[in-house]
């Protein structure tokens, strides 16, 4: 990370702190700009699918397994993120792959 980049991400963190504590609604975050998620995601393990029979779509390290998803923005995965601090119940909902996929994808 450069110098800039730290600052930045201080003051982006500082931010959100700050409008957390006043809970204000008129500036809420930008849910898809990926690096809003990433304040409070980025350091924290991705465990594999329950399921064993699908596709992984991160890495551990929280980077995907295909090239082809980088692109998205989280909440087009995790659509169920409407809110930060987000709703109840959002813990271990499944993400929908026919969203974008012509039904789930499987590993072959
Ligand atoms: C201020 C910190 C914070 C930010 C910013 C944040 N999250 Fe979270 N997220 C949490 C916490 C804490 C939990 C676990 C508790 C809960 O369910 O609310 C969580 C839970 C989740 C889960 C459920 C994980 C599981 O175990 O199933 C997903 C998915 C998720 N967040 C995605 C996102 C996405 C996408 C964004 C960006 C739009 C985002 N989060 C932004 C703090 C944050
Ligand atoms: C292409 C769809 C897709 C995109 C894009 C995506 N995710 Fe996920 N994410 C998933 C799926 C599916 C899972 C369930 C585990 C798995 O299959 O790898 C998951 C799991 C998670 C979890 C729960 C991890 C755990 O082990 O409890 C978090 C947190 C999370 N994603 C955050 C993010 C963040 C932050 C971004 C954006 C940088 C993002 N995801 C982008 C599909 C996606
Ligand atoms: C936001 C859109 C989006 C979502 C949701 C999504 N994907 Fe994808 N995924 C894509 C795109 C675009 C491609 C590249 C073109 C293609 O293969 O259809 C792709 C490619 C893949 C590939 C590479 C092999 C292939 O079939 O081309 C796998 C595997 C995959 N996705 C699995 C999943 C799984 C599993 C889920 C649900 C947990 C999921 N995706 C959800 C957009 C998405």
């Amino acid at each position: 990370m450069t110098t800039a980049r730290k600052l930045l991400t201080a003051l982006s963190v500082a931010t959100l702190i700050s409008l957390l504590g006043m809970g204000s609604p008129l500036l809420a975050e930008d849910l898809s700009d990926n690096e809003t998620c990433l304040e409070c995601h980025a350091d924290e393990p991705r465990a594999a699918p329950d399921n064993p029979d699908m596709p992984r779509i991160h890495n551990e390290d929280g980077s995907f397994t295909v090239e082809d998803h980088e692109m998205w923005s989280c909440i087009d995965c995790h659509d169920m993120i409407t809110e930060i601090p987000h709703p109840e119940g959002v813990d271990g909902q499944a993400v929908n792959c026919e969203n974008c996929h012509e039904g789930t994808p499987t590993m072959e």
